[in-house]
């Protein structure tokens, strides 16, 4: 008897404890008791969730088809390592074209993995943007949290307060200056930064943490990134290089030997697994970044790896990760170690690694087949789209600027700290009027931003553009390739 009014004393002592500073929001007539009530060992682990406000999330796969099945898995693994972590579901926007799971190639239908022993990471994960609705409209309308100029998809957005933190990542191929997106058109770096300042001006967040994996990451926001918008960012490379695909066939360490693709990206596995392996609260968003920029340099090899960096504010570096990420309980006790490899890992860049797995599958079907005639017939295809892009951009700059200068104005890369491009407007009408004439760029093709922008930095006219791209691609035009963008997933 003492001892359940004793306990019972207790349980009235600890309800006032925290039902005071919550205020009566939180403390809503009917069920409001249960969210509310603790048990006492569990209150030490919720530090006051009204005092960080909610913690969001918008997760992005911008590539679709079974060769790029690393995007997809590692946008799903961070959703359920955020979910771990705490993040409701209602908090957690997930975009990916979602054509992995179920498809044909996959050899273990429904599940997705993004690590060789790992588990399903595809379960549970919420298809709020799938297919023809992960564009870079919604991701834009998500971000601002506008329901209103959402099209399609669940209308889930980010509905934040000026108390709450944003995490934003993404995972794709990418180019100079542009993400790719499985709907076109991609993400142009200025409008991105552009959306990000609009966030800031309507209050809508108190930090923000951003995390992108795309060849030539840096190119995003290199000259772009304001650093009074308490925005924090980093990614995956530099902004003239390739990002890397991790977890490949044929490399060490090897996927289970079913698979024919590749299941990671060196970045997004080295933060997640990362994660995974510490106290989040403990870690701060400085040791995670030293840590990911240590093992995606491949541990200051570079031979296969890239070099992750920094943009945006760094004031609050300091704060630790589960304020973004959210904690898990299970990991209060990691240090590092118990999971993530300190030794290199084999790694392919992202554009060759679509070939691999076209490879992959070649080789997988039997000798005289039809479909290794085909796969086959796919691969060169390929390779003859892949030249006829990279020949006619040549091409184009030896026609405007002469043929001793055209390569070199192409490919000369600016000084860190200024952008890719000047007016982003003449960037978008360039690549417009080479797809018009020369067929669309395609994933592969995004590495040629750069010649585009470099042509605009010149002040060539549009007109200039124009002949180019007819003389350079004058028997193209007719031709097969300028059906369909989703043909040549390259
Ligand atoms: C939301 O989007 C709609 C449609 O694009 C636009 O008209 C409106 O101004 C936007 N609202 C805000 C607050 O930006
Ligand atoms: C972590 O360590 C503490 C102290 O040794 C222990 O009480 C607790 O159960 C451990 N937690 C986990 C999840 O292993």
């Amino acid at each position: 008897m003492a001892t359940a009014t004793s306990s019972a004393i207790g349980w009235i002592v600890l309800l006032s404890a925290l039902v005071l500073p919550i205020g009566h929001s939180a403390f809503r007539v009917g069920g409001g008791w249960e969210s509310v009530i603790r048990m006492p060992t569990e209150s030490g682990g919720d530090d006051g969730e009204q005092e960080i406000g909610t913690r969001w999330a918008v997760l992005v796969a911008g590539s679709f088809g079974y060769g790029n099945y690393r995007h997809q898995a590692d946008v799903c693994h961070a959703y359920q390592l955020l979910k771990k972590g705490g993040l409701k579901e209602e908090n957690i926007v997930v975009m990916m074209h979602d054509d992995i799971a179920n498809n044909p190639l996959n050899p273990r239908p429904g599940v997705i993995i993004n690590h060789p022993q790992g588990e399903d990471v595809y379960a549970g994960v919420p298809k709020d943007y799938t297919g023809e609705h992960v564009t870079t409209t919604n991701l834009y309308a998500v971000i601002l949290g506008n329901k209103s100029a959402v099209e399609g998809g669940s209308g889930k957005v980010v509905d934040s307060k000026p108390n709450d933190r944003i995490f934003i990542y993404y995972s794709d191929h990418g180019g100079p200056g542009v993400l790719g997106m499985p709907n076109m058109p991609f993400l142009y770096a200025a409008d991105f930064i552009d959306v990000l300042k609009k966030k800031h001006a309507s209050g809508g967040y108190k930090e923000m943490v951003i995390y992108v994996e795309a060849c030539e990451s840096g190119s995003i926001f290199e000259g772009l990134m304001p650093e009074d918008l308490n925005i924090y960012v980093t990614t995956a490379s530099n902004a003239e290089e390739s990002s890397w695909g991790t977890y490949c066939p044929g490399m060490d360490p090897s996927p289970p030997p079913e698979f024919i693709t590749c299941l990671g990206d060196l970045y997004s596995v080295a933060w997640m697994e990362d994660s995974e392996t510490h106290n989040l609260k403990e870690e701060t968003i400085q040791k995670q970044y030293e840590e990911v920029k240590e093992r995606t340099s491949n541990y200051n090899t570079y031979n296969t790896g890239s070099h992750v960096m920094e943009y945006g504010d760094k004031s609050f570096k300091d704060d630790k990760l589960y304020l973004f990420q959210g904690f898990d309980p299970s990991n209060a006790n990691l240090s590092g170690n118990a999971l993530a490899p300190t030794m290199p890992m084999e790694a392919i860049n992202q554009r060759d690694a679509d070939l691999l797995f076209l490879w992959k599958r070649y080789e997988q079907f039997d000798e005289g087949s039809k479909k290794k005639t085909e796969a086959l017939r796919e691969i060169t295809e390929t390779l003859v789209h892949r030249l006829h892009l990279d020949n006619s951009i040549n091409l184009i700059g030896k026609l405007i600027f002469g043929s001793e200068n055209g390569p070199s104005i192409l490919n000369a890369v600016r000084p860190s700290g200024q952008a890719l491009v000047d007016d982003w407007n003449c960037l978008k009408t360039m690549v417009q009027v080479f797809q018009t004439y020369c067929g669309p760029l395609t994933q592969y093709g995004m590495r040629h931003m750069r010649a585009f922008a470099n042509i605009c930095n010149r002040g060539s006219s549009k007109d200039a553009m124009v002949e180019a791209c007819l003389n350079a691609c004058e028997s193209h035009i007719s031709a097969k390739w300028s059906s369909s963008s989703q043909e040549y997933n390259a």
